[in-house]
């Protein structure tokens, strides 16, 4: 695709923070001026010093830095920043190019690189570039972990009164960046209700990432949250830089391993992190959330869970209902299973009949949503609900059709029986021929 207007670089770039670096005031008001409009922030400095004290305060997407500047080249500030810990994608911009400068600020990581004079739409090319490169390696790591974990993008259905008191409570709470923990029984639907509240919220168009506390191993906990500078000197994200601005939903809190306990309160104090081997700690934008299905004050007071840490996770708790407590939903959800299922497995709905539907609701389900989920899923793959479920409700619709070949195999073998294997006989009496038999014979055979 060829950008050539101004208007298209919106998506792109708006969300984004840039850092420019250029000791000359007007060519920082230029760039200034071409990217304000377009971005959600711009910070300018005069010298490689101030940019490093800038890093400090304040996480960049993109930095644009001349290279040569009074206080030292572009170049060295940018590998000098890469070994203490700096990982904003780089634009160079420089009225000198030669191929040794190329080739340095290349390995140095430099993502790309603009010759002055330069037009707009050239700088903001580039820009766009860098940007639409790194939202895509964060998406893909971020897409592979969902795919890896099947996670569900599912509505939060029910019209209970428990439930439309839990919805108006997320309503309530999405704007805010107030942290939040999901408690109740396992199944019932805290990490949906999690991404919903996601959803509703001003970060929506910001990653949700959910990470299982109980699930990394102690020694990788560090580099797979907090990241890891590599041989290189290039920084592998980890999951909480690769969530920035969105929303961080750390699941089976009762069960964090203590060095986790101990950085997570770190991070929650300071909005900060330090990936293993960097000097620098990285500032971040993450809104938290909490879920677990074990009892947290209890959890406190065996020591599982630190209470300075407890304080920080329950500020506002949303309880989710046990379906039993909520039985007038289980039709709704049937129903949206039932559908769901039929659909991805490509196989024929089951009749949700009025004494199915009843035993459906006089069942206690202590696996709450997620075992009907499951029962539904089973259901549709062995094409009936287990005896326990099953009502004696007509069968209609494709249901049938498949039944009508069950019962001419039946028919046909019975007959068989009856003349003790012999086919020319058994076709002579269903008053078909010996050719049709042996075809069927040929097919439930293999
Ligand atoms: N209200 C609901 N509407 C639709 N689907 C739901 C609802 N509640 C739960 N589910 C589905 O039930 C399954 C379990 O939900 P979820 O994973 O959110 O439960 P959980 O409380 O996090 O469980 P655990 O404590 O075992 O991790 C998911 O597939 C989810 O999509
Ligand atoms: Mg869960």
């Amino acid at each position: 695709m060829v950008i050539n207007t101004m208007d298209d670089y919106g998506g792109t770039l708006s969300g984004a923070s840039v850092l420019v670096i250029d000791d000359e005031p007007g060519m920082r008001n230029f760039l200034t001026k071409i990217l304000e409009p377009r971005v959600k922030r711009v910070d300018e400095v005069g010298s490689p010093k101030e940019a490093t004290l800038k890093l400090d305060e304040a996480h960049y997407d993109l930095v644009i830095v001349d290279n040569l500047m009074p206080g030292g080249t572009g170049l060295d500030w940018v590998t000098e920043q890469r070994r203490k810990g700096f990982f904003a994608d780089t634009i160079m911009i420089t009225a000198y190019a030669d191929l040794e400068t190329a080739i340095a600020a290349l390995r140095a990581g430099v993502s790309d690189f603009v010759l002055k004079p330069f037009r707009a739409n050239q700088l903001l090319n580039a820009v766009a570039r860098t940007l639409d490169r790194k939202y895509l390696r964060r998406d893909n790591a971020l897409l592979l972990r969902e795919v890896h974990a099947g996670s569900a993008r599912g509505k939060l259905l029910g019209a209970s009164q428990a439930l439309t008191n839990v919805r108006s409570m997320l309503a309530r709470l999405a704007p805010l960046p107030t942290p939040v923990l999901f408690t109740g029984a396992s199944g019932t639907g805290k990490e949906l209700a999690a991404r919903y509240l996601h959803r509703m919220s001003d970060r929506a168009e910001k990653p949700f990432v959910a990470v299982n506390c109980a699930a990394i191993a102690p020694d990788r906990i560090a580099s797979e949250l907090f990241g890891v500078v590599e041989e290189d000197d290039r920084l592998k994200p980890g999951l909480l830089l690769l969530a920035d601005g969105g929303t961080l939903f750390l699941d089976e809190v009762a069960q964090m391993p203590d060095q986790l306990q101990a950085a997570l309160l770190r991070v929650l104090e300071d909005k900060r992190v330090r990936p293993v081997g960097a000097e620098r700690e990285i500032p971040l934008n993450l809104r938290f959330l909490f879920a677990t299905n074990a009892d947290l004050n209890d959890a406190v007071a065996q020591g599982h869970v630190r209470a300075d840490l407890y304080h920080r996770i329950n500020i506002m708790r949303i309880e989710m209902p046990l379906l039993r407590d909520r039985s007038e939903d289980i039709v709704e959800l049937a129903a949206l299973f039932m559908e769901e299922f039929a659909t991805t497995l490509g196989m024929p709905r089951l009749d949700l009949d009025e004494e199915t539907l009843l035993k459906l609701c006089r069942y206690d389900w202590p696996g709450n949503v997620r075992e009907l989920k499951n029962l539904i899923e089973r259901s549709v793959i062995l094409g009936e609900f287990p005896e326990e479920f099953a009502g004696s409700g007509a069968v209609t619709g494709a249901q049938a059709i498949e039944n009508l070949d069950l019962v001419m195999q039946r028919h046909i073998l019975h007959v068989l029986d009856l003349c003790d294997g012999n086919r020319a006989e058994a076709a002579r009496r269903l008053g078909v021929s010996r050719k049709t038999i042996d075809r069927k014979m040929a097919v439930w055979m293999v």
